[in-house]
């Protein structure tokens, strides 16, 4: 069973042809409000992957909840534990330009009214698996993890966006995901050799923090390092249309395969794989692959491919 403790968003979403300059003004698309939020997305994608999936996350008064609640109460992610705090759910708005390229800006909302104690009624237990990201404050998310990890749970730590996190932090988490900006990022921060964030930086990071540390290198596929030894898995070579949310597809994916029982390679691949088939459609939760289709593009190109 997977706890996530995250966020839940609404992205408002507009196509450009190439994203604004300060003081420019682009013609966009019409716009999409699309399900969002690292959390509500990592929670989504955790459960097409076919894990029983809790979300504890908040959302505002305002008429974007229930666009924002859409897609996990389709798909069956247990939505007991969610909270209304404030006036405004918290909303992305995100421009994606015709090279498949964003910038979003981010206005938290409710999600900066979630705590720990949100979760303290019904925390992870033993073998369960808490899936947190960096976009509800921190200091609770890092209070969860303790209840947690004292609880025997496994703790996903999804540095997204990236926050320079104290070392001492970082003790209270089992698996560490960045893609290679935030691993190059945490590495500097932690004063190591920070290189390119790719293999090597996610080595460096395992090997200083004693942590299985994985990193998403895009078209490139995902690494990780544990235990002293690197896991290299290929992405599926695509035609991005949109990449929103593929990180957090692939931390969903990821987390679904572990708490499964599944090795840490199957793991890799199928989150490796997830995330590239979701840039093969626009938004973020929309494009989150089930289970099947993960299955069908690990077993290869089919023959008229
Ligand atoms: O990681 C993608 C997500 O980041 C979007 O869904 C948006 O809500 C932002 O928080
Ligand atoms: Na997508």
């Amino acid at each position: 069973m997977i706890t996530v403790f995250g966020s839940i968003n609404i992205d408002l979403v507009c196509r450009t042809s190439h994203l604004p300059r300060p003081g420019e003004t682009v013609p966009g698309s019409d716009y999409q409000l699309i399900p969002g939020g690292k959390g509500a997305n990592q929670a989504l994608a955790a459960r097409r992957a076919g894990a029983s999936v809790r979300m504890v996350g908040a959302v505002g008064a305002d008429d974007m909840a229930a666009i924002a609640l859409g897609e996990l109460e389709k798909d069956g992610v247990d939505l007991g534990a969610l909270v209304r705090r404030g006036p405004t759910t918290g909303m992305a708005i995100i421009t994606v330009d015709d090279e498949a390229e964003n910038t979003i800006v981010l206005s938290p909302g409710a999600n900066a009214r979630l705590t720990a104690a949100d979760l303290a009624s019904n925390p992870p237990g033993a073998g369960d698996t808490l899936l947190l990201q960096m976009e509800v404050p921190f200091a609770e998310s890092l209070a969860a993890a303790r209840a947690a990890r004292a609880a025997g749970a496994r703790v996903l730590l999804s540095i997204a966006p990236f926050l320079p996190i104290e070392r001492a932090a970082l003790a209270e988490v089992d698996i560490i995901l960045v893609n290679e900006t935030e691993a190059a990022d945490l590495a500097r921060h932690l004063g190591l050799e920070a290189g390119a964030g790719g293999p090597e930086t996610v080595a460096t990071l395992s090997k200083a923090l004693g942590k299985t540390v994985i990193a998403t290198l895009g078209s490139e596929g995902a690494v990780a390092s544990a235990d002293g030894a690197e896991i290299l898995v290929p992405a599926l070579p695509v035609v991005p249309v949109d990449t929103t949310g593929a990180g957090d597809t692939f931390a969903g994916v990821l987390a679904a395969l572990l708490d499964q029982g599944e090795s840490l390679e199957t793991a890799l691949q199928f989150a490796a794989v997830a995330g590239s088939l979701s840039c093969t459609q626009a938004g973020a939760q929309p494009s989150f692959p089930r289970r099947s289709a993960i299955e069908a593009a690990l077993n290869g190109p089919s023959s008229n491919a």
